[in-house]
């Protein structure tokens, strides 16, 4: 088949937090193309979209009408579903040999081993379903169109719209608990910059395994103590949780991998993301 001479992107879960920051920072870029499930009200009236639900719909009419050369996996939705349609995207992406998959996979790939951070070349090791479920997903797809798959892990993924700052800001009104982990040291990252990193990626047709992670890492206690005291004086109550009495780690950093300085990010710069921006709207509200 002949090559679309620009770019034209689909985004599988482009109502979603991620799938949202994608979008928008594509689609002036590239003729960008998203699907949503549930968010009717929203996107049943934009022709860019198209409802697209894992356990009741047919990828492969979506792939028929788009015809992307890049596709963008944010999804969610039941596992076995979503290891049936990959399995669909690969076959579409196959037989186009100018298409490209970049699969949003997570940290959760190696929540089986806790002692060290992991980095791309480490063997995925999960415990969890989900993380045994993104193993899943990049085994297929790392078998079936290496070349043409790109795998992005992500860490937990905050910022001032991040459902976990929501619930943070909600805790903190209501004075009600929040989970905190005081030995588990994590790596993270905000959906703006993932964005970016990807527009980078895309643009310069990079494949193989990417930790699209802040470039160091906090402990998972002293990140909400630090954000909750940016955000205001009050407080929630944090609940502490232990796993094990051993420190532990659920982080991915880079070794092989790493992208251009403009696309790295420190946690300090997630925590003004996350703070900075929201005293901005607060003044907003106030004017
Ligand atoms: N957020 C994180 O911290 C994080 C960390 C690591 C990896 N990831 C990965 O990044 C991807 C995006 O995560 P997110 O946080 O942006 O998720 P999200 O906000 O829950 O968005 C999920 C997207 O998938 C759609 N969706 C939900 N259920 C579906 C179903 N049954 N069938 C088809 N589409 C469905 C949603 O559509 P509607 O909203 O219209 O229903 C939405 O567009 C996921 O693959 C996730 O595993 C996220």
């Amino acid at each position: 088949m002949k090559q679309p001479s620009k770019n034209r992107i689909l985004i599988l879960g482009a109502s979603g937090f991620i799938g949202k920051s994608l979008y928008k920072e594509l689609q002036s870029y590239f003729d960008t193309y998203g699907t949503y499930c549930s968010n009717v009200a929203e996107y049943a009236s934009n022709h860019a979209y198209f409802r697209y639900c894992v356990e009741e719909d047919e990828l492969a009419s979506i792939l028929e009408k788009v015809k992307p050369s890049v596709v963008i996996s944010a999804l969610r939705g039941d596992f076995k579903e979503q290891l049936k349609a990959h399995s669909v995207l690969a076959k579409y992406v196959q037989e186009h040999h100018f298409c490209k998959l970049l699969f949003l996979s997570s940290a959760n790939v190696f929540d089986g081993k806790f002692d060290l951070p992991s980095y791309e070349s480490d063997k995925p090791l999960a415990e969890s379903r989900y993380g045994k479920f993104k193993i899943a997903v990049e085994r297929m797809l790392s078998e079936q169109i290496p070349a043409q798959t790109t795998i992005l892990r992500l860490p937990i993924v905050l910022g001032v719209q991040s459902p976990r700052i929501a619930q943070l800001r909600q805790s903190i009104k209501h004075k009600a608990s929040f989970e905190v982990f005081p030995n588990l040291t994590i790596s993270l990252t905000t959906a703006d910059k993932i964005a970016q990193q990807v527009h980078y990626i895309i643009s310069k047709k990079l494949d193989g395994i990417y930790h699209l992670a802040s470039t160091d890492m906090v402990h998972h206690e002293d990140l909400f103590r630090e954000i909750t005291s940016k955000l205001g004086d009050k407080t929630p109550i944090f609940k502490s949780v232990y796993r094990s009495n051993d420190d532990s780690y659920l982080a991915i950093l880079q070794k092989k991998n790493k992208l251009p300085q403009q696309y790295r990010i420190t946690v300090a710069e997630v925590i003004d993301d996350c703070t900075l921006k929201e005293e901005i709207i607060t003044l907003k509200n106030q004017l």
